[in-house]
């Protein structure tokens, strides 16, 4: 099914799952007695977060923020974001984890913490999935990091091309063999 376009998997469902079990415990240790509200970035964040969530033990709340990021082409995040749909709470006082699939460059994480840092939240921390560190253009605080991965396009577990791919349940490497499909390829 997706082996015209997966060249190799990265990261498999075994090691998704066990990692984010980790990152579960971890958040429910530093959250404990807090009043954590869970931020997920739609949509590439919502694989990650839904299985996050029934790894955390304390009680949290889960919000939902879509955002749109406008390219300057194949590979590049311009960081001129576009709130689509905001949150429905009030984060003000309340400790914030956003939740996110990937950070790249960096542009779009910066600007959700500017954005939201400015609502005067207790604490706002970032756990993301995957990180390109190699990547990076705006320096980002990454309190909680799944995977470090190399620079290359990845699919699956909320990362699409195209929009597709998203339902992968596993992180693969996109086969570099299909420009046409590359160059059209939503970061
Ligand atoms: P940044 O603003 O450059 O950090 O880009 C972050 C966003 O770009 C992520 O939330 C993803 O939607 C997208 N993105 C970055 N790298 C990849 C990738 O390898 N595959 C799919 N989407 C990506
Ligand atoms: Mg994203």
């Amino acid at each position: 099914m997706h082996e015209e376009i997966i060249g190799r998997i990265l990261v498999d469902e075994d090691s998704l799952q066990q990692r984010v079990k980790e990152l579960g415990q971890a958040v429910s240790v530093d959250y404990e007695g807090k009043d954590l509200v869970l931020i997920c970035v739609l949509k590439g964040g919502v694989a990650f977060l839904t299985d996050l969530m029934r790894q955390v033990t304390i009680p949290h709340e889960i919000d939902f923020m879509a955002i749109s990021s406008y390219g300057m082409g194949q590979r590049q995040s311009s960081g001129v974001v576009r709130i689509l749909m905001d949150l429905e709470a009030n984060i003000e006082g309340r400790d914030v984890l956003i939740v996110e699939d990937i950070v790249d460059s960096g542009r779009t994480m910066s600007y959700l913490l500017r954005t939201l840092g400015a609502r005067n939240p207790a604490s706002l921390c970032v756990c993301t999935l995957l990180n390109k560190a190699g990547r990076r253009v705006v320096p980002v605080p990454l309190d909680y990091i799944g995977f470090d991965i190399p620079d290359e396009f990845v699919l699956g577990y909320g990362l699409d091309l195209d929009e597709k791919y998203r339902n992968l349940p596993f992180v693969g490497v996109f086969k570099e063999a299909q420009p046409e499909q590359h160059r059209t390829a939503q970061r």
